[in-house]
């Protein structure tokens, strides 16, 4: 090409159609390391200002996902579903989903990855299990999903590689909440991965990425219409994230409510986004003909122990010890656990997700930079939802830090995410969409 990029990056910066041509220039030159960083980085946030047509971000997801190795499990049998979050705060529904799913007889190979922003990383998460192996090899990971129906790996360096790279860049140049940008890192990760049925959670409100109901569905439009255009079966759910999903912000904490989804006592909330997608990859498997009878499936699968029994079989073939399921202590603990009070008395009016992914990331359980180590053992429990009558001095969260200078910040952070006001309001409706292509876009309305 005789242009130059920055003239491409003028192109975009004017709102500009790049060509299928001029995207793979971009992407080819990324990953060889042609196109140095910081002319991607403005490229990104002319994408973020001008947008992309559908053309060029499906091109833009074929990039990422031939970017790398795209990975081959036609040697696993049966039908592989994947599952994706658009990104949340104590949104700790891979895992449990998994195990749920695997149980009742679906085959799950999850590539998953680290947090980003505000929003944690199933992989981060895992990594507090002891022992627990998130690199396994190809064959390896082939493996366990043969012998449990499910194993959960890091994406690896080798796959979408551009992802990897944009990922970085992104989380580090305020280019993160672009609905072409994260539509085409999921599906481009997600087409480079092998299965067959791609379920989306795309998250809308305070804590997510996309703020806007409308802006959610946007993208699970999208993300569909790229999924199917490429033969893989796509479903997306928009849910709720204006307030933390679960209870548990931060890594080992995340895991011990992920365990108590498995024994059957966690946040409603948390469960109804899980068992709404494990109906979809339920029916989606061929497993059950219709959602009532997935419902009863899965909800059997917790109440007989059948799912957390799977899900101890994973983490012991992926090299880790499932003693915590029992004894959580064993997981990483933090030196400070102090409760939070409320202030006053009333009714809970908000809680601020992405203020609280904020709170728990400044303690350290999320990376600032990318070479941030993080720690696993410190975050925050809330014991309120949005709609629940709180009294003063009544105890509304407890904080995990390294230090008390850490514990007092951290509590000035909750107590300011979260308003309490006189009168009671109405809780958010935590599904409130699907979107296939079967049935276009189906609302759910408030019950
Ligand atoms: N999850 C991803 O994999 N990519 C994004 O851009 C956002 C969430
Ligand atoms: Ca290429």
């Amino acid at each position: 090409m005789n242009r130059s990029f920055a003239e491409l990056i003028e192109q975009k910066k004017r709102g500009g159609e790049l060509s299928e041509q001029e995207v793979s220039w971009w992407i080819d030159g990324l990953v060889s390391g042609s196109i140095p960083d910081y002319q991607t980085s403005a490229m990104l946030m002319a994408v973020y200002f001008r947008g992309m047509s559908a053309r060029e971000t499906s091109w833009l997801t074929h990039c990422i996902s031939t970017s790398g190795d795209v990975i081959d499990l036609s040697a696993l049998k049966g039908i592989k579903c994947d599952k994706h979050s658009s990104g949340g705060v104590a949104d700790t529904v891979s895992i449990p989903l998994i195990a749920i799913a695997a149980s009742c007889g679906a085959v799950m190979p999850k590539m998953s990855g680290r947090g980003l922003g505000h929003s944690g990383g199933t992989i981060d998460k895992l990594e507090s299990i002891p022992g627990f192996n998130v690199n396994l090899t190809p064959s390896a990971f082939a493996e366990v999903v043969n012998r449990f129906g499910a194993a959960i790996m890091a994406q690896t360096g080798d796959v979408a590689v551009a992802d990897k790279k944009l990922y970085a860049l992104r989380d580090v140049t305020g280019t993160i909440d672009s609905l072409p940008l994260v539509a085409s890192s999921i599906m481009g990760k997600k087409l480079a991965s092998g299965a067959d049925v791609i379920v989306l959670d795309v998250k809308w409100g305070s804590g997510a990425f996309m703020t806007l109901k409308s802006e959610a569905i946007e993208l699970a439009k999208t993300m569909v219409d790229i999924g199917e255009d490429n033969g893989k079966t796509t479903v997306a759910y928009v849910t709720d994230m204006n307030e933390p999903l679960g209870n548990a912000v931060g890594n080992a904490l995340e895991i011990v409510e992920a365990v108590q989804v498995l024994k059957g006592h966690a946040p409603a909330k948390l469960v109804e986004v899980i068992l709404t997608l494990c109906d979809e990859i339920l029916m989606q498997s061929e497993i059950v003909k219709n959602r009532e009878a997935a419902r009863t499936m899965a909800m059997s699968a917790i109440a007989s122990g059948k799912a957390l029994q799977r899900f101890a079989e994973i983490v012991r073939a992926q090299g880790g010890d499932p003693t915590f399921i029992d004894q959580p202590e064993i997981l990483p603990q933090a030196a400070v656990r102090r409760p939070v009070n409320s202030p006053g008395s009333g009714f809970v009016t908000s809680i601020d997700a992405k203020a609280i992914g904020l709170a728990a990331m400044h303690l350290g359980a999320g990376r600032r930079t990318k070479q941030d180590a993080i720690d696993l053992a410190v975050g925050l429990v809330l014991d309120i939802k949005t709609g629940d009558a709180v009294s003063a001095g009544h105890q509304i969260a407890t904080v995990h830090t390294r230090t008390e200078d850490d514990a007092v910040a951290c509590e000035q952070e909750i107590l300011g995410a979260i308003v309490v006001g006189e009168a009671p309001v109405p809780r958010w409706q935590t599904v409130v969409a699907k979107i296939s292509r079967a049935d276009g876009v189906v609302t759910y309305e408030p019950s």
